[in-house]
């Protein structure tokens, strides 16, 4: 099929984007699989057939990298960082960073996933009703400060900068390339917030490297990385970079997912007693241990349902670096390419009934009918994400423990309004009455 030109939103698409993403990129799925997007000064194209999408993130991956705001971003404010870089450097960090999440150090980092989520439910009120997706994210604060910086930084100040770099992070690759040097409030607030982190993350690494303990955590990791490194491109300040973003690309990520997977469980109340029969079967009342896990699938199956239908990650992008051509397909140099993991997972023709709850979709004797690269909560190819395995295990953990104790409940009339801004969340919070089971 040739490439069509998509219909020019009224606000121009720049501004509908900015409006609305969501609604956005399903008005573009129901216009065609591959389309071209004329935007002021580039040109953008929309891919949302999983046979385009492995061209772009596999085949030819060489020829696409992270889009000009990102980078731009990234250089004048924040340095790099192996979400955003390219080239040499990406290979390096890929490579630095993969270990320290494979299965034996997930395994180490899963006591502190089990400790923190039983420290949660065992404060929390029966009767009390609480914002989940902050409740979700101080968690996984709590988890990811531990495991990778083994300090727990909940309600310390260096967690407070965290967060609100966090968020300016966000906000400022995703928005309009605007330089580093003018001083705009925004671009103040965050050096500001920048200077403290890097303040924390320096005396951290100094401790580090005075101290004669041996320690397992991420940081710990990349510091001896960093001492095995020939090619002079882990400096500390990169090792600096590399532990922010690693908070930073994991933390609004995770926690929205599992306010999300709350919401779908508690709306569907068949999809609720068939995982609270599996967990009561289990691990009953006793703490879950890192083995249960392989005993409870259709708790990976809700899961991976709940990625489907609500991915977080809703949109990614890349810029062609040269002119691309595959089977009918050509791609001019410095086009953007817009992936949305929301839309490609809603082909009807892929995922019967698409708007349905449907965890059997991913059942192990079904799973491996969804074709490659039609399912992307993660991304693919060799820029998947790197912490998959991470949240996969820390999510499942997180899960069973609050169910096990509690049944988490919306008021009748809460209306879920997906609502995008670099990730998606719910538009005006999800409040969650906790009622013991
Ligand atoms: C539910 C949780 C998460 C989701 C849905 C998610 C999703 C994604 C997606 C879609 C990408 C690919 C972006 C692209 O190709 O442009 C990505 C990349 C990445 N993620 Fe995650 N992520 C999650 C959790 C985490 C965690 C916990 C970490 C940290 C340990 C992490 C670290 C990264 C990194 C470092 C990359 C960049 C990899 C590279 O470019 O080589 N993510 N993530």
């Amino acid at each position: 099929m040739v490439i069509v030109t998509a219909k020019q939103p009224q606000l121009g698409h720049a501004r509908a984007m900015r409006q609305n993403m969501i609604e956005y990129l399903e008005a573009l799925a129901q216009q065609g699989d591959c389309l071209k997007i004329p935007l002021f000064m580039a040109r953008g194209y929309y891919l949302n057939h999983p046979d385009d999408i492995r061209q772009i993130l596999v085949v030819k991956a060489d020829c696409f990298h992270k889009p000009f705001p990102v980078k731009y971003a990234a250089k004048g404010l924040f340095g790099e960082n192996i979400f955003t870089t390219d080239g040499k450097l990406w290979e390096v960090l890929r490579q630095t960073l993969q270990p320290a999440f494979q299965s034996q150090q997930i395994k180490n980092h899963s006591q502190i996933m089990i400790q923190a989520s039983r420290e949660m439910v065992d404060r929390w009120e029966p009767g009390q009703t609480i914002e989940i997706c902050q409740a979700m994210m101080d968690l996984t604060m709590g988890i990811t400060t531990q495991a990778f910086f083994g300090v727990d930084l909940r309600g310390k100040a260096e967690g407070k900068v965290l967060v609100r770099f966090t968020e300016l992070f966000n906000e400022r690759i995703s928005g309009i390339p605007v330089p580093a040097w003018l001083p705009l409030p925004v671009t103040l607030e965050l050096k500001r917030y920048l200077n403290q982190g890097y303040k924390f993350f320096n005396s951290l690494i100094a401790e580090r490297r005075a101290a004669k303990g041996t320690y397992t955590d991420i940081l710990a990791m990349i510091l001896n990385a960093q001492a095995a490194d020939e090619t002079g491109l882990i400096t500390d300040q990169q090792v600096r970079n590399e532990v922010s973003n690693l908070f930073a690309a994991g933390y609004e990520v995770t926690g929205n997912s599992l306010a999300f997977t709350l919401y779908l469980i508690h709306k569907h109340p068949s999809v609720e007693a068939r995982l609270r029969a599996e967990i009561e079967q289990v691990i009953g009342n006793r703490p879950i241990t890192l083995d249960d896990l392989a005993q409870m699938p259709y708790l990976e199956c809700v899961l991976k349902e709940s990625m489907r239908l609500l991915p977080v990650n809703t949109v990614f992008a890349r810029q062609s670096t040269t002119n691309v051509a595959w089977a009918d397909r050509s791609i001019p140099k410095n086009s953007f390419i817009l992936i949305s993991p929301w839309t490609l997972h809603r082909r009807a023709d892929i995922f019967a009934d698409p708007l349905a709850f449907n965890p059997d979709r991913f059942e192990v004797k079904v799973r491996s009918q969804i074709p490659k690269f039609a399912y992307l909560p993660f991304g693919g190819g060799p820029r998947i994400c790197l912490g998959q395995a991470f949240a996969m295990t820390q999510m499942r953990i997180n899960l069973a423990t609050i169910l096990q104790q509690y049944r988490l409940t919306t008021a009748p009339d809460y209306q879920l309004v997906p609502y995008f801004s670099f990730n998606t969340r719910p538009k005006h919070g999800l409040p969650m009455q906790l009622e013991k089971v």
